[in-house]
């Protein structure tokens, strides 16, 4: 996607050969910042921290991770290390272990000297694969845009509602959920997009409403409680969410909050689909309210707010009283039943065993 007419990844090699580079998410929409990591700590801090966040893009990063751990020791006791560090980071995405697992195999029958240059090249494999599947995803989800624009009187937008941000910034490129709409903005089809804000961390305020502002996709902020309002005004056609996690039978974990866009949208019969990688499948689990590890983020997330101040600099303040505890958790799972589909990059399966089964044969 491009910043200031300049296209970038989200993350990249630095040219020194072993370290990396990320857009700092922490300091947007105010400020455009990219740092380097320079170590296998560095990378942990940056997941855990959220200067990356988004499932497919922690996968990619702790990739990179093992890379730069590589780097600097290629001993199986090192790669042990550092998977156990960066899998630490965040429990809820699935992705993290997923490229974590597809890191070890790839590395662990290679003699240690040869660990490094593979480990970057398996990392660079794993950052491009991500962008092809979210460019399948986008053509996928585009039919169903299109389907619904088709019902449309002229000139009236399709209006999307997105939860979070599971757009470009949330992996290497394109997004998941946004995909579909970048390419129907290409289609030369009307979209306009309904950005919940998302809180405790304001992913859609801060990050999904900067993309699609530089990408030019019409847009409308709104606060997280709006959305069943604007539903039952008629005023959305479509709910496109990402993942974190989606069991092998279709239940959807994704940020906390969508479980009721769900349920709105199911009450008021707007169709609610789920934009997802293949990685982005657990097929170890199949009841997403009792097996997924919900992460449980510091209330201080809650009890503050960052933004831009008048002087110009990026603070957090207080919106709570200090004696009140906050709880923060990060995650909800919505039940298969209340989803229309999954958009994946084979096609759009049924959010059921049969209709993932049907959609990923290898898998059964
Ligand atoms: O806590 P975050 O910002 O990492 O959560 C991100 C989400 O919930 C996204 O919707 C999900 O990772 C899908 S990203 C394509």
């Amino acid at each position: 996607m491009k910043v200031a007419g300049r296209h970038y990844r989200t993350i990249w090699p630095h040219e020194d050969g072993h370290s990396v580079e990320i857009i700092d998410q922490r300091w947007l929409p105010h400020e455009f910042r990219v740092v380097t990591l320079k170590t296998v700590e560095d990378v942990a801090t940056a997941i855990r921290d959220m200067w990356v966040r988004g499932a497919p893009l922690i996968g990619v990063t702790a990739a990179y991770g093992i890379a730069i751990a590589m780097h600097a020791d290629p001993s199986e006791a090192s790669l042990d290390k550092a998977r156990t560090l960066l899998n630490a980071t965040r429990p809820t995405a699935v992705n993290l272990r997923w490229a974590l697992d597809v890191m070890r195999d790839h590395l662990h029958p290679l003699a240690p000297e040869n660990r490094a240059k593979a480990a970057y090249e398996k990392a660079a494999q794993i950052a491009d694969e991500d962008v092809a599947l979210n460019s399948s995803i986008g053509r996928n989800g585009l039919a169903v845009v299109r389907e619904i624009a088709a019902r449309k009187k002229p000139g009236e937008p399709v209006n999307i509602l997105t939860h979070c941000n599971a757009g470009w910034l949330a992996t290497v490129d394109y997004g998941t959920a946004t995909a579909p709409i970048y390419m129907a903005m290409e289609a030369g089809i009307k979209v306009h997009v309904y950005v919940d804000e998302t809180r405790p961390r304001n992913q859609g305020a801060q990050l999904t409403a900067w993309e699609l502002n530089e990408h030019g996709v019409p847009h409308t902020l709104i606060v997280d409680n709006a959305g069943g309002h604007l539903m039952q005004h008629g005023a959305v056609d479509m709910v496109i969410v990402g993942t974190d996690r989606t069991t092998a039978d279709g239940d959807v974990c994704n940020k906390i909050g969508t479980y009721l866009k769900a349920l709105a949208a199911h009450d008021n019969r707007v169709p609610f689909y789920v934009a997802l990688p293949s990685p982005t499948i657990d097929w170890t689990v199949r009841d997403g309210i009792r097996e997924i590890p919900i992460e449980e983020r510091n209330g201080d997330e809650v009890s503050f707010v960052q933004g831009r101040n008048e002087k110009g600099d990026i603070s957090l303040v207080r919106i709570s009283p200090e004696a009140s505890p906050s709880a923060n958790p990060a995650f909800d799972v919505t039940p298969a039943r209340l989803v229309t589909g999954l958009i994946t990059e084979r096609g759009i399966a049924e959010a059921s065993a049969a209709g993932l089964k049907a959609m990923f044969p290898e898998r059964s």
